[in-house]
């Protein structure tokens, strides 16, 4: 795990838009197509903001969240909605957006035929992902149904449901195994106690803090 520490917010937005469009390029230029996951919650808003006006061939990157609350896209919590309000603007917004959402009661009912869908656009070029002070990235969440799933190195799918006792919504999460597949892994973190968090994280099992299972490679950001 590399890590970057800068002096305030306004520095790690713009030298992670910047490295997350350099590293877009890069691929651009050695495949006809990028695939770009991003993550939701409410660190990366000012990163898109940023972001989205970045001079590269935006039509040629798809875009897809590293994973969704289950609830329509129209939905406050929802992070398709924020990433379409926050990234696909400006010259992103010819990027190519794929939702990880599907009208069904429970997504365990609908989660193949969406997989299927992403499938097709895996490995994953770029990933942006967050933490939370429990360690848990995209929503792959310690001590959850399907936290094991999720995390394991070989086999699982691409995509996984997650019930989590005090989220009010059921989860719906980019398995370890694909997140960690990323060419360029980035975690994006602020204040001290996601710091201690990603360093705690070090000596715990990957299931009380599945962070873990991605830090391999991954340039984490952080600032107070
Ligand atoms: C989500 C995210 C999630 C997020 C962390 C951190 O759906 O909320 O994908 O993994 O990155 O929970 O969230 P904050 O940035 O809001 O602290």
């Amino acid at each position: 795990m590399n890590l970057n520490e800068y002096g305030d917010m306004d520095l790690m937005v713009v030298a992670v838009a910047n490295a997350l469009a350099g590293e877009l390029r890069q691929i651009l230029s050695q495949q006809e197509r990028a695939t770009f996951v991003v993550s939701g919650g409410s660190t990366p808003g000012p990163v898109y903001d940023v972001l989205c006006e970045a001079d590269l061939d935006w039509s040629r990157v798809d875009i897809i969240p590293s994973d969704e609350r289950w609830v329509p896209e129209v939905h406050v919590r929802s992070n398709a909605r924020m990433i379409r309000e926050r990234l696909l603007k400006g010259r992103a917004k010819a990027a190519v957006f794929h939702s990880i959402y599907a009208k069904a009661e429970h997504p365990d009912n609908i989660l193949p035929i969406v997989a299927e869908k992403i499938a097709p656009l895996l490995p994953i070029s770029v990933a942006l992902l967050g933490m939370g002070a429990d360690m848990h990235t995209a929503s792959i969440f310690p001590n959850s149904d399907n936290t094991v799933i999720a995390l394991k190195k070989r086999g699982s799918p691409v995509l996984v449901s997650m019930e989590v006792l005090d989220q009010p919504d059921i989860r719906v999460t980019l398995s370890a195994r694909v997140l960690n597949n990323a060419m360029f892994k980035h975690v994006l973190i602020s204040g001290r106690a996601k710091r201690n968090a990603i360093e705690n994280a070090q000596g715990k099992k990957k299931t009380k803090a599945p962070i873990k299972a991605v830090l391999g490679g991954a340039t984490v950001h952080w600032t107070l």
